[in-house]
């Protein structure tokens, strides 16, 4: 039976069972999300040799030479020397900016890190706001912006908003690395764009869609954003005050309640069209089959589904 070394202590797992598991049975303080290996909340530091590669996918070259692997990935198969992640000293300090209230109860949240980050538009990374309390969220701002801003829906219960809520301005927070795949490639430039948001699913969208605009991207650009019914899109005047300078990026602002009707017409602005979708797991995959059924093909199709979980 393998043998768990963490903060003084010796566990016993099954073999293959899943570490995540292991160490939230034995009452350990770690963090964890989507359980997909997506959101990197489980982050957890290898201190011996053994090898942990298969639950090191998607983390940074750096990160995996100094032995992180997330837990939720990882299955127990021999003895492990284990550091659980301290963001304190683990991560990038960061100092809340500003934070503001959009309507639909959507938060704004803009932080200053310690130092510039490189990442690419539309990425993720985990914002820690103590060790015990993490959340993965898209990053809504450019690189070279000197604030890094994220979208937070605010839902009853959210212990991360809650949380948040009782910091002031100038408090620290901790980055983890940016992560994910969504993004605008400047071999686009001439292929239009379709960009599909559902809630703060058009945090990272609508950064693609002005990183485009930025690069000269000169092909028709359709935003798509479905907000949940009885609020207007949290972000309608800053998106139609940036259409009105760009004629060829068009919006189209909506309630969930017309979804339905909405991918009964949608169309792509025409050939060689790109699709960004973001939102829910559900969203992500009601629009899939649409976008099959008018022509584009998988490579032409590009996704992000949040999985974090909403307490
Ligand atoms: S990556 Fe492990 S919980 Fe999200």
């Amino acid at each position: 039976m393998p043998e768990i070394r963490i903060r003084g202590r010796c566990l016993n797992a099954a073999a293959g069972s899943n570490l995540l598991d292991v160490l939230r049975q034995a009452d350990l303080p770690i963090n964890w999300s989507c359980r997909a290996g997506q959101c990197h909340s489980c982050l957890i530091q290898n201190l011996n040799r053994a090898d942990i590669s298969p639950a090191q996918q998607g983390l940074s070259p750096e990160q995996q030479a100094n032995g992180w692997l997330l837990a939720c990935q990882c299955r127990v198969e021999q003895d492990l020397d284990l550091h659980l992640h301290d963001p304190a000293s683990d991560s990038l300090p960061a100092t809340i900016e500003r934070l503001e209230t959009l309507p639909g109860q959507v938060i704004r949240l803009q932080l200053k890190p310690a130092r510039a980050i490189r990442y690419q538009t539309g990425q993720h990374l985990v914002i820690w706001l103590n060790a015990d309390l993490a959340r993965t969220f898209s990053l809504a701002s450019l690189p070279g912006e000197p604030l890094l801003e994220f979208h937070l829906q605010e839902r009853e219960g959210s212990a991360f908003c809650h949380a948040l809520r009782t910091l002031p301005t100038g408090a620290t927070c901790y980055l983890g690395s940016p992560g994910g795949h969504l993004g605008y490639d400047p071999e686009w430039h001439n292929q239009p764009l379709l960009l599909l948001a559902s809630g703060t699913g058009l945090a990272p969208l609508q950064a693609i869609a002005r990183n485009a605009l930025a690069a000269g991207h000169d092909a028709p650009i359709q935003l798509w954003h479905w907000q949940r019914a009885g609020a207007p899109c949290y972000l309608q005047a800053e998106l139609e005050h940036l259409a009105a300078q760009h004629p060829h990026l068009h919006l189209q602002l909506r309630s969930h309640s017309e979804l339905e009707a909405d991918l009964r017409q949608l169309k792509p602005p025409g050939r060689g069209t790109r699709a960004l979708i973001c939102g829910s797991p559900a969203f992500v995959e009601r629009l899939r089959k649409p976008l099959f059924m008018v022509g584009l093909s998988g490579r032409q199709i590009l996704d992000e589904a949040f999985l974090s979980r909403s307490r």
